[in-house]
């Protein structure tokens, strides 16, 4: 009989698997996070709550761009007192969550964390990363010591592990997660989208109504495992990788490169639910072809040669 387990830890969480859908993505309801989990999703992350409901931009907020998609939806949301009951309600289930979220300003970040936090989640993950940044929000995560400060607010009234969701949008990431890992963060998530920009070129303008969106899928994992490999150079908390995991090779290369768990987002939109228990099949006969026990065992693994 095998020995073999996925189960992985990522700051006092420990997860039956290191795969979780990335914010955003079938995030807006119970049901849809619930389908995640049946999927084989080791934790689910809901979409990114803010203080009040937000309707987001206008539409055209998604485009399919070679290798991925960009989208500037301006972070919709019911808001984190509506998800209270959501939450509440996967828990119920059995379903561990990891809530993502957003403020305009520190004192914001430290209330939303504190209801949702309050609500049972198992881990908050700090979005301070948004590339379709709004008028009344700036992108607190591009200098380190506004990073620093956020975590730090966030820490004080967090019950649970806080992970921050950092952007490849800045000269040099690991600094900024030098600013979360002093501000007191548990895990860094590496990384939110990229920005970019499509053009129609019959109405010669700008597909997407807010101009600019994030780039994800395929494209961004070059980029994503840069960030992964800078960060584990630089801090000691874990990392989640994230950035165009589309199958398991893309999720031990993740891993390799030093993060402990992935999350998984645009090729959940295209290969459905069913694409975390393909990963983790993946990764559980990786682990058995080249004789390794944990999954642990592999991360950071690219560093030693
Ligand atoms: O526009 C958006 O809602 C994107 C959010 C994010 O990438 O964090």
């Amino acid at each position: 009989m095998s020995q073999l387990s996925l189960a992985v830890d990522i700051a006092g969480l420990r997860l039956r698997n290191p795969t979780m859908n990335a914010a955003g993505v079938l995030g807006i309801s119970g049901p849809l996070l619930k389908r995640v989990y049946e999927g084989g999703a080791g934790a689910v992350v809901t979409k990114s709550l803010g203080p009040v409901p937000r309707e987001g931009h206008h539409n055209p907020t998604l485009v399919t761009v070679e290798g991925g998609v960009l989208n500037a939806m301006g972070l919709p949301n019911p808001g984190a007192d509506y998800f209270v009951d959501v939450i509440r309600w996967l828990k119920g289930e059995g379903v561990p969550v990891v809530a993502s979220f957003f403020g305009a300003t520190i004192e914001e970040f430290r209330d939303v964390a504190c209801t949702l936090s309050d609500a049972g989640v198992d881990a908050l993950e700090l979005n301070c990363s948004c590339p379709n940044v709004v008028e009344e929000m700036g992108m607190l995560g591009a200098d380190c010591l506004n990073t620093e400060a956020v975590t730090a607010a966030v820490k004080e009234v967090a019950k649970t592990p806080v992970f921050v969701k950092l952007s490849p949008n800045v000269t040099d990431i690991s600094e900024i997660a030098r600013g979360a890992e002093r501000g007191g963060a548990d895990a860094i998530t590496a990384c939110n989208t990229l920005i970019g920009m499509a053009v129609d070129v019959d109405m010669r303008r700008p597909i997407l109504a807010n101009t600019t969106g994030g780039l994800s899928g395929p494209a961004l994992k070059p980029v994503a495992l840069r960030c992964v490999w800078e960060i584990a150079k630089t801090v000691d908390i874990p990392i989640i990788g994230c950035g165009g995991v589309t199958n398991w090779r893309d999720a031990v290369e993740f891993l390799l490169c030093g993060a402990s768990a992935v999350e998984i987002g645009t090729a959940v939109m295209e290969r459905g639910v069913e694409v975390f228990g393909m990963v983790v099949e993946g990764i559980r006969s990786y682990l058995e072809v080249n004789g390794f026990k944990e999954v642990k065992d592999i991360v950071g693994l690219a560093h030693e040669t």
